[in-house]
């Protein structure tokens, strides 16, 4: 398999080359894998002025028209799969076998929008709720937001933009994406497929790498109705704060938790929290931060968990033994390390990894870590699991609580009264019961609270996000 040299962005539908100044490397070598363009500030507007023409056309499309686009793009991304999960495996340094996984949640992620796309219903309203009203019904639909603008982050280059492209075509609004500028590729590819469906008015869709300085009119131009960014909470918050007056959502990181209580199936749990710590390299936000043991089957639980750890293979992530690839960039797998050096200075035990070599950062597991570590409070963003012990199942759900995040968190136990004790009073956008914080299933409601964010993905809730209800009254004669 190989990728070509360059790529085009997409400008209102159309493939375009204005330059090739943004080189993407190979995260495993570092060396360039291809070209592609970078967008400046005139092709930013031209792409929002596109999108507000196309508006009106797009929102006049027939459910099942939108349907047979989506439907358009599952099946080529079928017919690419292989393409596809060799271009995350390059430009993201994913495993393939992660990569893989990723080009199936694509094509999940478009079959529900596909299915959504058709099912944009309203409600009729009984207003007789007293003599002022009486002889008065009232019913809504949903109508399309408008133009709105999406920036999508490099841990899932296709899926975690299918998530805003798919529920914008599925409601019919125009977007413009600006893709993370380290993992452009699976988004062109989208837009590669895109460009193929000849039934989406031009400036349904522009596809923009671009640097983040020259990318200001994502966040501030007034043309555009919705942002919807998926990236890291400094950079989230900040935008919020120069959106002016769209509707914004943030899909923002987290230091999730997931808890083993005494009854828990170890052999299960074990393989779930190794694959939900360090998959990907732990560049999830949902993934595996902190392990809350019991106390009664902490000691046995950490040398499972040691020994596991110490076995996964790092390397190439093309080769299909490969667990744990590189991280992003060596700037992040530096900062991680960094993170994790002090923790141990601070007082924590090292059980397994913490060894750094350019970006490739071994699968690492702390004890007693100082809650003020940045390790513990911050997002880690990386391979790095870090474990407690608890006795009392209110000080383990605390303990959860205890972080500026609340994305989603996982717990084993057969306890369904703890269950529901924690589903009560976990703050956190879900909880998943005997399986790990990184579950997640693309048609499930999906996002966070606190600093973790601000609205639902999850095709169904972004549709509602990408929608206004239009309320209709009518007065019987
Ligand atoms: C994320 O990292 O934000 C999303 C995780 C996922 O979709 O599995």
């Amino acid at each position: 398999m190989k990728l070509k040299d360059v790529y085009p962005l997409y400008l209102n539908n159309k493939a375009a080359q204005p330059n090739t100044d943004l080189a993407v490397t190979d995260k495993f070598t570092g060396e360039v894998a291809f070209r592609t363009a970078l967008a400046t500030p005139d092709v930013i507007d031209e792409a929002i002025a596109g999108a507000v023409r196309a508006a009106a056309p797009m929102a006049k499309l027939a459910s099942f028209e939108k349907q047979a686009v989506l439907n358009h793009c599952v099946a080529r991304f079928r017919e690419r799969f292989d393409e596809l999960a060799y271009a995350l495996c390059v430009e993201a340094g994913k495993p393939i076998a992660d990569a893989e996984g990723e080009v199936g949640r694509l094509i999940d992620t478009f079959r529900i929008a596909a299915e959504e796309a058709v099912r944009n219903y309203g409600e009729i309203q009984p207003l007789d709720i007293s003599p002022r009203s009486k002889g008065y019904m009232g019913m809504w639909k949903r109508v399309p937001i408008g133009p709105c603008s999406f920036i999508s982050p490099f841990n899932f280059p296709l899926n975690l933009a299918a998530h805003k492209i798919a529920p914008a075509i599925a409601v019919g609004c125009p977007f413009v994406m600006k893709p993370a500028s380290m993992t452009p590729l699976g988004a062109i590819i989208i837009g590669e497929v895109l460009a193929e469906c000849d039934i989406l008015p031009e400036g349904a869709f522009s596809i923009l790498p671009a640097s983040r300085d020259g990318a200001d009119l994502f966040t501030s131009d007034d043309r555009l109705k919705l942002l919807s960014f998926t990236g890291s909470p400094g950079v989230g918050w900040d935008l919020k704060a120069k959106a002016g007056k769209k509707k914004v959502i943030l899909e923002l990181g987290g230091n999730a938790a997931v808890i083993v209580d005494r009854d828990a199936d170890l052999d299960h749990a074990l393989a779930r929290i190794i694959f939900g710590a360090f998959y990907q390299s732990g560049q999830s936000c949902i993934g595996v931060q902190r392990i809350l043991i019991h106390a009664d089957i902490y000691d046995r639980f950490r040398a499972m968990l040691v020994e596991k750890t110490k076995a996964l293979v790092s390397g190439d992530p093309k080769d299909r033994d490969t667990f744990i690839g590189p991280m992003i960039s060596e700037k992040e797998a530096a900062r991680l390390g960094g993170w994790i050096e002090d923790a141990v200075a601070g007082g924590a035990t090292l059980l397994a990894g913490g060894r750094r070599d350019g970006a490739m950062l071994e699968a690492t597991l702390l004890e007693n870590v100082d809650r003020k570590a940045d390790a513990y409070r911050e997002e880690a963003f990386g391979p790095l699991a870090i474990l407690s012990k608890f006795t009392d199942w209110d000080d383990a759900l605390a303990e959860v609580n205890d972080s500026k995040f609340g994305l989603q968190a996982g717990l084993f136990t057969r306890d369904l009264h703890k269950v529901l004790a924690a589903w009560d009073d976990l703050d956190v956008g879900g909880i998943v019961v005997n399986d790990v914080s990184s579950y997640r299933v693309d048609n499930m409601p999906y996002g966070g609270v606190k600093d973790s964010g601000l609205g639902r993905e999850g095709i169904r809730f972004a549709m509602e996000d990408m929608t206004e209800i239009r309320n209709m009254v009518i007065r019987r004669a």
